[in-house]
């Protein structure tokens, strides 16, 4: 295993696993919001959050200066990150300080763009507050934001010094959204994780959502995948890909519907790139069908909100798409998959 991980009862927190990822970034696990003060360094400390934390949490926002930006996906842009760097030079913040991102996905991604790149880069570190950002978002160290509809065009990869993914934190989250964030969940057990795949085949949506424990060991499952793939090639040049399983389409979806949300997306994408496996002769109509089961069980819409020509047409508008080629991730089994590059006028053939 490349990664560390330990599990450490402290008095002052109950329970908390600790991993590490790329060797400088900490990411703890249980209910560890606590630890907050012992992990800042002592330096001038500046929150980037939103309005959604603010309302849950305005007392401990309290104690820090903090920048609020606006919330939903239409907020990651250049102008947000330009706004915060203004506000950055009037409050006269340099290299010394240290940046806190307390959100989810789109806070973190937003808060590690701007103090990977304002100076040149300053420390930061992330409160995780949404399950999608605790076992994918916030983890790993990619920074960025949206050009038009082009997702995360524009980024870093920077690794926050710490993440803390209180998973007491997402006992207050609406339904669908922590219904998003499971998707992420279950795309990591289909990649590498079997054992974790087979618990969520065995438990239910209430007891992770109520079960603190369960939520704990299913978020520090879903976190090793990433942080052992991470490890292995932090800057995506090959195997990092296996963690856009499903994103493909999902991309897709969400460029031309607003009808489902990213994890919601990620489901769908996930059930097409599988039907594509199974016709390809790499995954078995069984491991399939446990695939849609698993996602059909946590309540997810199985059918594209999206018709298959407009999806494969987003695709091949996509900056990202290289020529007539994309790399896809294939699922080759429950725990198991591979990337593959392949023209995209093969997969519209296989979809159609
Ligand atoms: N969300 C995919 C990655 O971090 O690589």
């Amino acid at each position: 295993m490349n990664y560390f991980c330990s599990t450490i009862i402290t008095p002052q927190v109950e329970m908390m696993h600790k991993l590490q990822v790329a060797e400088r970034s900490e990411i703890y696990i249980g209910e560890v919001a606590e630890l907050l003060p012992r992990l800042l360094p002592e330096r001038r400390t500046i929150v980037i959050t939103d309005a959604n934390i603010d309302r849950r949490y305005h007392s401990l926002l309290q104690q820090y200066e903090y920048i609020m930006i606006g919330t939903g996906e239409t907020v990651k842009t250049m102008h947000t990150v330009e706004t915060i760097y203004r506000k950055f030079i009037e409050a006269g913040i340099d290299r010394s300080c240290f940046i806190l991102g307390i959100g989810g996905g789109i806070v973190t991604d937003i808060a590690g763009f701007v103090a990977s790149t304002y100076m040149r880069g300053i420390d930061f570190g992330f409160v995780s507050t949404t399950l999608l950002g605790q076992v994918d978002a916030g983890i790993g160290g990619k920074n960025g934001v949206n050009v038009d509809r082009y997702k995360n065009m524009v980024g870093t990869f920077s690794q926050p010094k710490f993440v803390i993914c209180d998973v007491g934190l997402l006992r207050t989250l609406p339904e669908r959204e922590f219904r998003a964030g499971l998707a992420e969940v279950i795309k990591a057990g289909i990649i590498a994780d079997k054992r974790l795949f087979e618990m969520l085949e065995r438990t239910t949506f209430d007891a992770l959502r109520d079960d603190t424990e369960l939520l704990a060991k299913t978020v520090l499952a879903a976190v090793k995948v990433k942080a052992d793939i991470v490890n292995r090639d932090e800057k995506e040049t090959g195997e990092r890909r296996k963690l856009n399983l499903g994103h493909t389409f999902a991309h897709a979806i969400e460029k031309c519907s607003s009808a489902m949300n990213h994890g919601e997306a990620v489901a769908v994408g996930t059930i097409i790139i599988s039907r594509i496996a199974v016709k390809l002769g790499v995954l078995t109509e069984k491991d399939a069908a446990r695939i849609v089961a698993l996602f059909e069980k946590f309540g997810f819409e199985t059918i594209s909100p999206v018709t298959t020509r407009r999806m494969t047409n987003a695709i091949a508008k996509d900056k990202k798409t290289s020529g007539e080629f994309i790399h896809i991730v294939l699922p080759t089994g429950i725990g198991s998959c591979e990337v593959k590059r392949m023209r995209l006028s093969e997969i519209a053939a296989i979809v159609e």
